[in-house]
């Protein structure tokens, strides 16, 4: 293991008993495979990766999977925020970075200071990256997503304004797409036929975008022949080894993280012992209750409570009792041998069971996404396979 990537510098172990180990072999297979989803769709003219490490590369650490992936050759890099694209030019990342939320005011000095590219879609946009620039930009078009995007009928006379806009430079075209990951792909050919559309007017207008890009995991996994000419795909999730809608589960995806913890307090308890606030929990016999050093204020939610299991030994213990801020209780009655000190995955894999994010977020009625973009700051990320 190396690499601990901790908020309190300076620790070379956790002191309390958790961590959120990040395999790097597997995250460098995911994007093989992503490679090899391109290749079959597209060939020789298989478009390029920008990998989408925003929000701590979803919860596993921005800078060691942007390391790991840039040194695999991926060619750009997506983050949300200005400062997340400060924070990876600042360890050293060297690849192209698309800010995809744009700059806010007071962000544009150090697109140009940190060599960061911004999405664009106002004309307060063009307006600060002709001041700041020269700059490249990515001209984003809001097909059908609703968020963020210039809107169709909008977008020649703001197509127009960004040729005559000296200093800026449109180098991409993107879009984002609401519903790829529905088996239902209606709204994804609408709003790729409005792509295409929107393509046409940028060169109308006499631009011609390099990085032409609308794909996020589920539309390289299910959609990739069906996007036209684009030249960069957007995965995010799928490279943490989790899947973008269920039916593509055995695609053979490798979850990056594993949330460990050990057990602090153990103790025997008679029938009817309650637990945890509220005491919603009743020991049905004479029962081994373990105490885990992790509760809401790490990510594991309160939600969990008397829902989730946990994995000791291989084998699944249910959470008994609400989860509290910084710890939670669990029903070790099935392993007598069980000790304080014995390890225990919240999150991710032991011997032939798995907990995976999908199921952690179905008890608390959300997606993997925010299971993982949820694990805590003060959980350490702990390398523990290097890239090969
Ligand atoms: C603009 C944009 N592109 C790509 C992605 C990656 O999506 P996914 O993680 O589903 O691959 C996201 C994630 O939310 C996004 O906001």
């Amino acid at each position: 293991m190396s690499a601990l990537t901790h908020p309190a510098v300076g620790l070379d172990e956790p002191i309390r008993p958790t961590a959120l180990r990040i395999d790097l072999r597997a995250l460098c297979s995911n994007l093989d495979l992503c490679r090899r989803h391109l290749a079959a769709a597209h060939g020789q003219q298989a478009p390029a990766i920008l990998a989408v490490v925003k929000a701590n590369a979803y919860g596993h650490g921005a800078l060691p999977v942007a390391r790991a992936l840039e040194a695999k050759g991926v060619e750009w890099f997506g983050v949300a925020l200005v400062e997340e694209g400060i924070a990876l030019r600042q360890g050293g990342i060297r690849a192209p970075i698309l800010v995809l939320g744009g700059a806010y005011e007071g962000g544009w000095e150090a697109m140009r200071a940190f060599d960061l590219c911004p999405v664009v879609f106002t004309e307060a946009h063009l307006e600060a990256a002709r001041c700041h620039g020269p700059l490249a930009v990515h001209v984003k078009v809001d097909t059908g997503m609703g968020r963020i995007g210039v809107l169709p009928e909008a977008l020649p006379a703001f197509l127009r304004r960004a040729k005559r806009s000296a200093g800026v430079r449109v180098e991409g075209l993107l879009t984002h797409f609401a519903n790829a990951d529905l088996a239902d792909d209606s709204v994804t050919r609408a709003q790729i036929a409005a792509f295409e559309a929107a393509l046409a007017e940028a060169r109308a207008a006499g631009l011609e975008p390099r990085w032409i890009h609308l794909a996020n995991s589920a539309a390289v996994l299910r959609m990739t022949r069906h996007l036209g000419s684009h030249t960069l795909v957007r995965p995010g999730l799928m490279l943490y080894g989790y899947p973008p809608s269920p039916e593509l589960r055995n695609l053979g995806l490798e979850p990056v993280a594993t949330w460990v913890t050990k057990i602090i307090h153990l103790k025997e308890v008679p029938k009817g012992f309650r637990v945890s606030y509220g005491q919603t929990w009743e020991a049905p016999r004479r029962s081994r209750i373990a105490t885990l050093p992790v509760g809401y204020a790490d990510g594991y939610f309160r939600a969990f409570g008397n829902r989730a299991e946990v994995l000791v030994r291989g084998r699944r213990c249910p959470v008994v009792g609400r989860v509290c801020m910084d710890m939670c209780m669990v029903d070790v009655t099935s392993l007598p041998e069980v000790a304080v000190g014995e390890e225990v995955v919240l999150l991710g894999r032991q011997g032939e069971e798995e907990v995976s994010a999908d199921e952690l977020a179905g008890h608390a009625g959300t997606i993997s996404y925010e299971i993982l973009c949820a694990i805590g700051d003060r959980v350490p990320r702990l390398v523990v396979a290097g890239a090969d």
